[in-house]
């Protein structure tokens, strides 16, 4: 799986400098986007192609060819062959080339050639609409922002330095053009991600920006390494049956000296069920897989497993760990499996600690997956107050066979359920 970084943001707000430096610091390879649609526009002006001469873009799209390669660290733009990384940064190509990057047949080669170039690597793709458009699912998404008139002293000197001749009154503004032509784009406007992180350049240092990416950077990569062990099952062998089964004996121990614990009802024997019970403390799992012969594969929020202890207990347990944000897929399918191998699932219908308390809808998770698994669902109704020493009653319902609802009544079929729970929880002996 390739790691991508998103730098995006209106010019002259650093996002060349930043990503040079990153790049070479993070080994990434460096995709400045917005030099495809220099490439775009060079070209057009070599051929004396005007804005509005689409069929004749269309056909410059169909045979150009467009480059980037590092040499000696430097980022080098080919066209058709051709080293342009000067030419491109002329003030007739920065003059219309927000324009040609507005016409929708450009933008939709560029977003294709961008994720091509991009294909199976570690990139830091600098642009407008990477975070939100090219890669809605980057790794990392930086939106750097500046005062205009900031970014416009930065682009006047930057273009000193490299000889292009423009006074500050010209370049602020045609960075004011751009940025409006830019934001109001039909495709790849320019905006902020929603889950971008936005950096205002304006009075801090190049050394201080990239210190800040750097450490979000490093977070994620750690991230995604405590991810792929969170979400990696681990085998089940006679040693870790042994571990489970003396953990469970010392905590069970201890639960019972903490709490009387007072149970009703039972699990059979054998055979996959879905046990569904209500959630009020972060202990009452625990009397559910303590206080039960078989094994209890329980469903979990992921970020339980970011403990250093719950994270070895989730996979003593073989808990599942789930995303509560979206659609967790591979959560799912582990779910499927262990009642496919005639296995305990253990599931929260409520999917929050007191979900029915603060009125919400309960999940139809658990009912879903009884009706696809053909399993019927064994209601629990857990109360008490937790404190020390008090009792906590765990009372079980008889399984409740859901295959009478189709997969579009799975609202009823969780009403059933959570009626189900709601009766136990006010049993008391
Ligand atoms: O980053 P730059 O100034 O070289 O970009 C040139 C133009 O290209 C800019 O005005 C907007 C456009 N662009 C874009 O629309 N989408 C991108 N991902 C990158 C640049």
């Amino acid at each position: 799986m390739s790691f991508i970084v998103a730098i995006d943001g209106p010019a002259g707000t650093g996002k060349g400098t930043v990503t040079e430096i990153l790049a070479k610091k993070f080994n990434l390879l460096n995709i400045d986007t917005g030099a495809t649609y220099r490439c775009v526009t060079l070209e057009m002006l070599n051929k004396g192609i005007k804005l509005e001469e689409l069929d004749k873009i269309k056909d410059l799209l169909e045979t150009i060819q467009i480059d980037i390669k590092i040499e000696k660290g430097k980022q080098l733009v080919f066209l058709n062959g051709e080293d342009v990384t000067e030419k491109i940064r002329s003030k007739e190509v920065s003059e219309i080339v927000s324009q040609v990057s507005s016409i929708k047949e450009v933008r939709l080669k560029m977003v294709s050639l961008q994720r091509k170039m991009a294909e199976g690597k570690d990139v830091i793709m600098e642009g407008r609409d990477i975070g939100t458009y090219v890669f809605p699912t980057a790794d990392v998404k930086i939106y750097l922002d500046a005062d205009l008139e900031e970014r416009a002293k930065r682009r006047f000197t930057q273009n000193r330095e490299k000889g292009i001749n423009m006074s500050y009154i010209e370049v602020l503004e045609n960075i004011k053009r751009r940025d409006e032509n830019d934001k109001s784009k039909e495709l790849g406007a320019l905006k902020v991600a929603k889950d971008a992180d936005v950096i205002d350049t304006t009075s801090i240092s190049i050394r201080e920006v990239v210190n800040e990416i750097s450490e979000i950077i490093k977070k994620k990569k750690i991230d995604i390494k405590l991810q792929k062990k969170i979400y990696k099952p681990r085998k089940e062998n006679a040693w870790k049956k042994f571990v489970r089964k003396a953990i469970k004996t010392i905590l069970a121990g201890l639960y019972k000296i903490s709490f009387r614990v007072k149970i009703t009802g039972q699990v059979p024997s054998e055979g996959a069920y879905i046990i569904c019970s209500n959630h009020i403390n972060y202990l009452d799992a625990a009397a559910i897989v303590l206080f039960n012969k078989r094994k209890v594969n329980f469903v979990a929020k992921e970020d339980l497993f970011y403990h250093r202890i719950l994270f070895w207990l989730g996979h003593l347990f073989d808990a599942i760990p789930i995303k509560r944000d979206m659609q967790d897929i591979d959560a799912m399918k582990r779910c499927l499996k262990v009642l496919k191998n005639g296995e305990l699932l253990g599931i929260f219908p409520e999917g929050t600690r007191k979900g029915m308390e603060k009125n919400m809808k309960a999940k139809n998770g658990a009912a879903f997956m009884a009706i696809r698994s053909n399993v019927k669902v064994i209601p629990v109704g857990i109360h008490g107050t937790f404190k020390p020493f008090s009792k906590v009653y765990v009372n079980y319902g008889e399984p409740i066979d859901v295959s009478k609802y189709s997969k579009e009544q799975l609202d009823e079929a969780t009403e059933t359920i959570m009626n189900q729970i709601v009766m136990l929880t006010k049993k008391e002996d």
